[in-house]
This record gives C-alpha cells, sequence and structure tokens, in this order.
C-alpha cells in the first residue's frame, strides 16, 4: 500500500519554559522535528502530513523549504482530533503511520517492522516495556494475549495500572479504516478528549488484526516534554553516535564527551580527544587526530594530519599530513594541500595555502592564493578589505614574508620574494628579490627618560594634544 506519514505537533510544551515550539528546540544542533522528519523520509512515504498547533506559525516558517503538507488543529482535543486534521488530504487506499514530532530518537527500522505487520485488515501499534509506566496509556491483551484495547492512565483500574506493556503512541492502520473510526471517536473519557488510542477498539470490533510490536529499545520510543528529557535524549543521541564511532574503528578519548551534530566518516585509526564537537559532514582521513576541544564543521581532513588543541574548522578543506593549531581558526574557503602548517592564533578564510607552506604564528590569510613552500612569518596580515570591497593577494612558491607585514590587497608578492620584517606591502613585490618597506632606525641624542610632571604641565600637554573645535554648523 501506498503510506502516508502524520507527525503529531501540535503540542504546546508548556513544561519547556521557552517561546520557542516544544517540536523546534534543538536537539545534537536540528529541532526535534527535524529527527523525525529525517526518520520518516528513508521510509519512503508519499507524503508527510505535520499536525501543528496554535502558534505554530513558526514551525511551518522553519520547515517551509522542506516538502511536507501542513494540518492545522487550532484547538487541542487529543490525538484522535488532532490525526482527523490530517486525514482530508490521505487518498482513502493509503496505509497510514502515526509519529509524534517530540520523539526524535525514533528508529528507521523499527518504524518498517510496524508498517510492515499493518495491511488491508490490520493495525500494529508500537508498545514498549516500561518498569514505571506512569502517565502511559497501558496495552491490554486478553488470556491469548491478543490486543484488544489501550486505556489511558487517568481511565484506567487498579489492575490496568499494573500493567508494563505500555503505548508509544506510534501506530499504523489503513486510511479508509482509520477515517471510519475517527468519525465515531466520543470524548466521554476522563480528560474529555478525543483519543487516537480508542481505534484500537473499533478494530477489534471490525474484526481488523491488531498487533502490538514492542521497541527495541526504551530511548527510541521517548517523548521530550520538558528540558531535563530533552537533556537526557541529547545525551542518549551522544551515546549512540560515540558508539557507531568506536564500531567503525575511531580511538575516542572519552565517549562521554564527543559530540555528533552531522555525518562522520573516518578513515583508519582515526583518533579523537575530549570535548570534540563535530557537525554537519565531517571527513577524517587515516590517522588523524583530533586534539582536545576541536569544532569542526563541513570539513575534509587528508590522512596524518594533526589538529592540535581547540582549533576551529568550517568549512575547510585540509590535505594529508598538515599539522593545524593549537588555537587555530580555518573558515569557509580554507583550503590546505599537503604538508602545510598553520599555527597558533592564525586565522584563514577563502585561501589557499600551498604544499609545504607555514604561516605558524599571528597571522590573518583571507582572499588569498599562497604557492608551495611559502613561509608567512608572525603577524602577517593581508589587508584584503578596503572598507567596501574585498581584494584578492597573492604569493607566489617559495616566498618568504617576514613578521609583521601588512600585505595591502589586491598585491602579488613573486616567486622566491623575501619581505624584509614590519613591512607595508603596497605594490608588486618582485620575483627573486629583497623588497622592504621600513624607515630607518635613528638614535636620538640627548634624549632622557621623562620624569613626573606638575599638574600644570600635565593639563597644558593634554590640551596641546586636542584638536581645535570644528565650526559650528547651521
Ligand atoms: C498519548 C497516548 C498514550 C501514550 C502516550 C505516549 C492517547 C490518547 N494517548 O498520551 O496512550 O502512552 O501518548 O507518549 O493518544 N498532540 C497533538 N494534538 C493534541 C494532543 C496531542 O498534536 O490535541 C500531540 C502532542 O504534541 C504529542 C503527541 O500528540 O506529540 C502526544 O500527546 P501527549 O499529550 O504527549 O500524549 P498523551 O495524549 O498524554
Ligand atoms: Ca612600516
Amino acid at each position: 500500500m501506498p503510506l502516508s506519514i502524520v507527525i503529531l505537533a501540535a503540542g504546546q510544551g508548556k513544561r519547556m519554559r521557552s517561546d520557542l515550539p516544544k517540536v523546534l528546540q534543538p536537539l545534537a544542533g536540528r529541532p526535534l522535528l527535524q529527527h523525525v522528519v529525517d526518520c520518516a523520509r528513508t521510509l519512503g512515504a508519499d507524503a508527510i502530513q505535520v499536525v501543528y498547533g496554535h502558534g505554530g506559525e513558526r514551525v511551518r516558517e522553519v520547515f517551509a523549504a522542506q516538502q511536507l503538507g501542513w494540518a492545522l488543529q487550532a484547538e487541542q482535543h487529543g490525538t484522535g482530533h488532532a490525526v482527523m486534521q490530517a486525514m482530508p488530504a490521505i487518498p482513502d487506499d493509503h496505509l497510514v503511520l502515526v509519529l509524534y514530532g517530540d520523539v526524535p530518537l525514533i528508529q528507521a527500522a523499527t518504524l518498517q517492522g510496524l508498517i510492515a505487520r499493518a495491511g488491508e485488515r490490520s493495525l500494529a501499534l508500537l508498545s514498549v516495556m516500561l518498569d514505571d509506566p506512569t502517565g502511559y496509556g497501558r496495552v491490554l491483551r486478553d488470556n491469548a494475549g491478543n490486543v484488544y484495547r489501550i486505556v489511558e492512565q487517568k481511565d484506567a483500574n487498579r489492575k490496568e495500572l499494573a500493567v508494563r506493556e505500555s503505548n508509544t503512541g506510534l501506530m499504523a492502520a489503513p486510511a479508509a479504516a482509520i477515517k471510519r473510526w475517527l468519525a465515531s471517536l466520543r470524548n466521554d473519557n476522563a480528560q474529555g478528549e478525543y483519543y487516537l488510542t480508542d481505534i484500537v477498539t473499533l478494530a477489534v470490533r471490525d474484526g481488523f488484526k491488531v498487533e502490538a510490536v514492542v521497541a527495541p529499545t526504551v530511548a527510541e520510543v521517548l517523548g521530550v516534554n520538558d528540558r531535563l528529557q530533552l537533556a537526557e535524549l541529547e545525551a542518549e543521541y551522544r551515546r549512540l553516535q560515540a558508539r557507531a564511532l568506536l564500531e567503525a574503528g575511531v580511538t575516542l578519548a572519552d565517549p562521554a564527551r564527543i559530540d555528533v551534530r552531522g555525518q562522520v566518516r573516518c578513515g583508519r585509526d582515526v583518533s579523537i580527544d575530549a570535548n570534540v564537537v563535530l557537525e554537519g559532514d565531517v571527513a577524517l582521513g587515516d590517522r588523524v587526530v583530533v586534539g582536545v576541544g576541536c569544532v569542526l564543521r563541513n570539513v575534509s581532513i587528508g590522512a596524518d594530519t594533526v589538529l592540535h588543541p581547540y582549533s576551529v574548522l568550517d568549512g575547510a578543506v585540509v590535505g594529508e599530513r598538515c599539522s593545524v593549531g593549537p588555537f587555530a581558526r580555518l573558515r569557509p574557503g580554507a583550503r590546505l594541500s599537503v604538508a602545510a602548517h598553520v599555527g597558533n592564533f592564525v586565522e584563514i578564510k577563502n585561501a589557499t595555502l600551498g604544499a609545504g607552506s607555514k604561516a605558524n604564528h599571528l597571522t590573518y590569510l583571507g582572499d588569498a592564493t599562497i604557492g608551495d613552500q611559502v613561509n608567512v612569518g608572525a603577524g602577517t596580515i593581508t589587508c584584503n578589505y578596503d572598507g567596501v570591497n574585498k581584494w584578492p593577494t597573492v604569493i607566489e612558491d617559495g616566498a618568504f614574508i617576514g613578521s609583521g607585514t601588512m600585505l595591502v590587497a589586491p598585491v602579488t608578492v613573486g616567486r622566491g620574494a623575501t619581505i624584509g620584517a614590519g613591512s607595508t606591502i603596497t605594490k608588486p613585490a618582485a620575483r627573486d628579490a629583497l623588497t622592504l618597506e621600513r624607515s630607518r632606525q635613528q638614535a636620538i641624542d640627548g634624549w632622557r627618560r621623562p620624569v613626573k610632571a606638575s599638574a600644570e604641565e600635565r593639563d597644558r600637554h593634554v590640551a596641546q594634544a586636542r584638536l581645535p573645535d570644528e565650526p559650528a554648523k547651521d
């Protein structure tokens, strides 16, 4: 059967105590709802309908660029009422899978199992065995083990409350039957709500097969209602990601102190120290070493490269056998060729550093093309911005840039050129020559060290340093 997925996301999330709608709260850097949508996408559904609620316009805005259907549930009268809002958009011959926008760690394999057990004449629901099922609906089975009802906590008697098998809320059933069942739901229960769970009884009455699939792990069906639960799921997510890296052969100094918020591909014998954050698409080559506290976002790092502690790389491509940091910052468009060295307090943006080239200390290289075997001295700055435009700097192979050099772009330093320390370079520097821009050093005869000024001397001296007043404008 073709598949439609309904994601319930109309809940307010009061207990988050936040101005942000609950399903927009971030887990591993992505909104809760995004995790559910991403998982849903892998199931090959024809359509995904999100049921959103009062104040949910922000949710729609955040997801505006994504292929999703939206159904407004203006007032919240329960989960059955919520699903009802999405049904008009769903064809009768579809299978409907109901997910929750605040249950972010749900696994595709679990949902595939659920879908496989639902069909023309069968309803499948996902249950979970909980040590403490307080607050959950209980899955009631007859003596033969067949599910016949779900009873909510608030409607349950003492015997029913003792049942540990709990309803996750996620279920799958054919659209035509769901429409029929929902139309006959009543709200004469403890909460005065239209319960989606009541369709279980209706399905049994219609002679449907009702199956409860037990979720393989508790974490994947946990919902987020408050900050504590959000933090717990963040930790769970961290554990899952760390385990995947360990299984892939990566050494982690401490699996509890790495945050993976994207996709990571690692070669063999990669080693990652504590408190590292990986975001977006990260590719680490064989034997790459990532030092303490590094933050990597959308980067590719070549084999045998070492990232020393506290380096921040975003949108950078680093070649093999490079050395980066400690405390280096590579911004988008930074490209390091093989065996390049970037040291402490060096910032590189939209610039290429050629093979074996070095910028080891306190430097800014922006909008620059730097050849092979170039040495960039400490404190060198490409002055790439004139306040309006960005201009390029070119440094050819084998050049030596003395410390404290200002390269006022656009400017070119020729192959094999040497720039004397402290120069401000505004014109092309010739190949294989020494270029210097520096005033002559002088010794001042008869100079004495200052002595303490009297109050009057001080006032006079300060007054002399003032600019004359500007003429008044009328
Ligand atoms: C529901 C189930 C319960 C199950 C529990 C699991 C029903 C009647 N009960 O409980 O058996 O154990 O989930 O967490 O279905 N929502 C809407 N609109 C509404 C009401 C809810 O969109 O009018 C959404 C919420 O945003 C949330 C989900 O539905 O994502 C579940 O709602 P929630 O109130 O957390 O669950 P319960 O109804 O208490
Ligand atoms: Ca100078």
